[in-house]
């Protein structure tokens, strides 16, 4: 088995790569969405400002079966390196996986980095006997945290939302929600950035350490350019303070398709908790998602297993659980 960096600029490389990661992601798995070969195109081809990609192909001769996606970040949380691997189902127990994640040990520990993260996902019924567990352990990767993916199919009745924000806003009495597309105003960035930055530290962790986060407004725009420029939208919904600072984030980003929604992170700040500002704000930017985009079909969120403050928010809202998404991780250094 022979594991080469891949060329992304090589376009017949960068399809044979994608095409092994598809296929090994896919494959059993009715839940998982694939991000279109552009987005991952995108990434390989253009590194940003506190993160970079790397992809590897996994060749038996001249065939490529197996695929690996590494995500180096390069400001905060530089410890860690994030190894998406997946081996076409025809070509696996033979190596391809094992040779992958070797590579993915050893580059890590050359940029400097501890930990080798490596993301899985299997249904409930399967959470305990799949053969991911059989490969973590011949391969030395530890069970880090399990995630949740749930979702939420659309349309959700717009008499829920509304009454969900009118019974919240008893709450939250001085606070504003405001909805933005894909523009953050001038006078919020700070805080807006601020806010988001304590999302790496103030949801549930498992043994792996993080840091705060360090989005500067270039990580922002470079955020938003690879959004834009990959055929996605993205729609923030905000809590602003009476002082007038953002206090609560939350963002959906609506595939190339727009029919997949994604949702990505939400924090509402640790004193401003208690007055249904979680909920406001994610059912603010649904009401949100279906007036821009009222053909979306699915919304997909993952969650710590023990976050139990999301999870109810979300299950307020009908997001179902769907699958376990385990995070393994290996200490190299
Ligand atoms: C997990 C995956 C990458 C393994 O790839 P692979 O090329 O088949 O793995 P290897 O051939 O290197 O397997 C190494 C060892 O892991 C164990 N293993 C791998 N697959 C196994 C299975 N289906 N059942 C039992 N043990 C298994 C075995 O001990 C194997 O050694 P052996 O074949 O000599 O017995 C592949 O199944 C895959 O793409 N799965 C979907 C993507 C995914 O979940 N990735 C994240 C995994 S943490």
């Amino acid at each position: 088995m022979d594991v080469r960096l891949l060329d992304a600029d090589d376009e017949v490389a960068l399809s044979q790569w994608y095409e092994a990661l598809r296929a090994g992601w896919l494959y059993q798995r009715p839940w998982e969405i694939v991000s279109p070969i552009d987005a991952f195109a995108h990434l390989l081809r253009n590194p940003m400002v506190d993160q970079f990609h790397e992809g590897y192909v996994a060749y038996d001769g001249s065939r490529a079966v197996g695929a690996m996606m590494l995500t180096v970040a390069t400001q905060s949380n530089s410890d860690k390196v994030n190894a998406e691997i997946a081996v076409a189902p025809a070509h696996r127990r033979r190596g391809a996986g094992t040779a992958l994640l070797e590579r993915a040990y050893r580059r890590t520990a050359e940029l400097g980095a501890i930990y080798t993260q490596v993301p899985g996902s299997y249904s409930f019924a399967d959470r305990d006997s799949h053969f991911t567990h059989a490969f973590a352990r011949a391969v030395g990767l530890r069970l880090d945290l399990d995630e949740i993916q749930r979702r939420c199919e659309l349309p959700i009745d717009p008499r829920l939302l509304a009454e969900l924000r009118e019974q919240a806003a008893r709450h939250h009495q001085g606070y504003r929600i405001e909805v933005w597309d894909g523009e953050i105003p001038e006078m919020f960035l700070d805080s807006w950035l601020e806010t988001q930055n304590l999302l790496a530290i103030d949801a549930p962790l498992g043994e792996v350490p993080y840091e705060k986060d360090s989005w500067t407004p270039e990580v922002w725009r470079d955020t938003r350019a690879y959004v834009r420029e990959t055929g996605q939208q993205i729609l923030l919904a905000v809590a602003i303070s009476p002082d007038q600072e953002v206090v609560g984030v939350t963002d959906l980003v609506i595939r190339s398709n727009r029919t997949d929604v994604e949702q990505w992170g939400t924090i509402v700040r640790g004193e401003h908790r208690g007055h249904r500002l979680g909920l406001a704000i994610k059912a603010a930017n649904l009401q949100y998602l279906a007036e821009v985009c009222p053909g979306a079909r699915r919304i997909d969120t993952i969650n710590a297993e023990v976050n139990d403050a999301m999870i109810s928010v979300n299950e307020t809202l009908g997001f179902r659980a769907l699958a376990v998404h385990p995070m393994w991780y290996r200490k190299v250094a």
